[in-house]
């Protein structure tokens, strides 16, 4: 009681708060560099926008993996049906393979899509590159892509990472320096939020077109798997009646779902390399007993980590940011699959969705169960690293505001462009860098050496061992 009548209450209050900042202040760094400008996108009439010569000509390609030693390649074409054939071949042969392929078309509002052909070649060779051709007589268009190594423990892998991309000068930015990264990926993992149409007036689709146009230069030689994201909505009850979500995004990108026993192409998995690829839908239903949530519960013991030791999960909302923009999000979620990525020691998730760049610490918060009030993030070997890489450059600009101070879960976080490189060095190792776009340069701005969380650096299974 004296000492209560030493202390004012308020003095007692502020010391209070003092201590408890002091215990949020330990999280990692806050990067410097800081891109305030709004990003206009680029005019219509740009290079990258450009329409190829002729009168139906393909366009729009895109490529995808799939399983079983193949790929779906994509395109459109605007005026009528045309072809949906691929011709392809090893560089090595002269003989020409013939591929068949289908086409779908949609509708949205006043916007009417072109002929969207998708074409499935199986049975390819490993590690080969071929050269493939779509279109008929003068606009016949040829491209070439090169098939991943056969799936093993030991295969080294590079991947791309960007997410939030859109179609501003930024966007070609970012592009143009993962383009010419010299780790070279070979697979873009894209994070979702593809082209923004969603934004432009009554929707309009023909910048699902334009965006389209301008990937084409990079999609159209290797494979990205999408994520979808909610600027892949598309949802419009009450102006149009577009009550179908995801329509534009399902009938322009496809991916081989159905061969991961996934019934909704929003959520699937797949092998490459030595990586067990799993994306998420953050905007399709996931609780329990839902279609998402069974196919997970069913899929993550699937994954045999003697033969893809590096498990990482895709999503479009991350589950932790210290970024006000879209704060908490993810929180659902959380609840509902982090206990799952701990158990299945998952590797790495990466997000896109806040527009900007944020790597964590290994850390879970899955001891809460209401009552006991164990409810902070806690340090978590067996916990996945979280990866927010939202920052492709869109017309939305950069999310600066950050929570303050930065958390304790937060290593690295910035409020800038780029893209990421996860490169897979062995069964053990991966180095993952995040590359800044920096007024005609990119910068390796941060980095983090992984190391596999199945397997130790001496080839041990942490697992087995305990
Ligand atoms: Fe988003």
């Amino acid at each position: 009681m004296a000492l209560l009548k030493v202390f004012d209450p308020c003095a007692i209050c502020l010391l209070c708060l003092v201590l408890s900042a002091s215990e949020l202040c330990n999280g990692g760094i806050t990067g410097n560099f800081l891109r305030k400008e709004y990003s206009p996108d680029m005019p219509l009439d740009s290079d990258v926008f450009q329409v190829p010569p002729g009168y139906n000509a393909p366009q729009q390609i895109a490529g995808f993996l799939n399983h079983d030693r193949g790929v779906i390649i994509s395109w459109i074409t605007p005026d009528e049906p045309g072809s949906d054939t691929v011709l392809y071949w090893s560089e090595n042969s002269k003989h020409k393979n013939r591929a068949e392929g289908i086409f779908v078309r949609y509708k949205f509002f006043n916007y009417t899509s072109g002929y969207i052909h998708h074409c499935t070649i199986k049975n390819l060779e490993y590690n080969t590159k071929y050269m493939y051709e779509i279109g008929i007589g003068y606009t016949i268009r040829r491209f070439w892509f090169k098939t991943p190594p056969r799936t093993g423990p030991a295969v080294p892998y590079t991947f791309g990472l960007i997410g939030d991309l859109g179609q501003t000068h930024d966007s070609n930015v970012t592009l143009t320096y993962y383009e010419s990264n010299p780790e070279k990926g070979k697979t873009v993992l894209f994070l979702g939020d593809l082209s923004y149409s969603n934004d432009y007036p009554f929707h309009d689709n023909t910048r699902w077109d334009t965006w389209g146009r301008f990937l084409e230069r990079n999609a159209a030689y290797q494979p990205w798997i999408w994520t979808a994201g909610n600027h892949e909505l598309d949802f419009v009850l009450n102006l149009y009646e577009e009550t179908t979500p995801f329509k534009p995004y399902m009938h322009r990108y496809y991916v081989p779902y159905a061969s991961s026993h996934s019934t909704s192409p929003l959520w699937y998995s797949i092998k490459r390399g030595s990586a067990y690829l799993i994306v998420l839908s953050s905007y399709s239903a996931y609780g329990k007993s839902t279609p998402q949530y069974k196919w997970l519960r069913d899929e993550l013991p699937k994954v045999d980590r003697s033969t893809t030791p590096w498990l990482i999960v895709l999503m479009h909302c991350p589950i932790y940011t210290s970024n006000w923009h879209h704060f908490m999000e993810g929180e659902t979620m959380r609840v509902v699959f982090e206990s799952w990525f701990v158990k299945y020691k998952v590797d790495v998730v990466f997000s896109g969705h806040v527009h900007a760049y944020e790597r964590s610490k290994r850390i879970s918060n899955i001891a809460y169960n209401i009552m006991n009030g164990m409810c902070t993030p806690v340090d978590d070997q067996s916990a996945p690293v979280y990866i927010t890489i939202g920052d492709g450059g869109n017309h939305d600009g950069p999310a600066i505001g950050m929570v303050e101070p930065q958390p304790s879960f937060s290593a690295y976080r910035e409020a800038s462009f780029g893209h990421g490189i996860f490169d897979i060095k062995s069964r053990t190792h991966a180095y993952f860098s995040w590359h800044r776009n920096q007024d005609g340069y990119a910068v390796e701005a941060d980095s983090f050496w992984f190391h596999n969380s199945y397997w130790n650096p001496l080839g041990k299974s942490f697992v087995a061992q305990y």
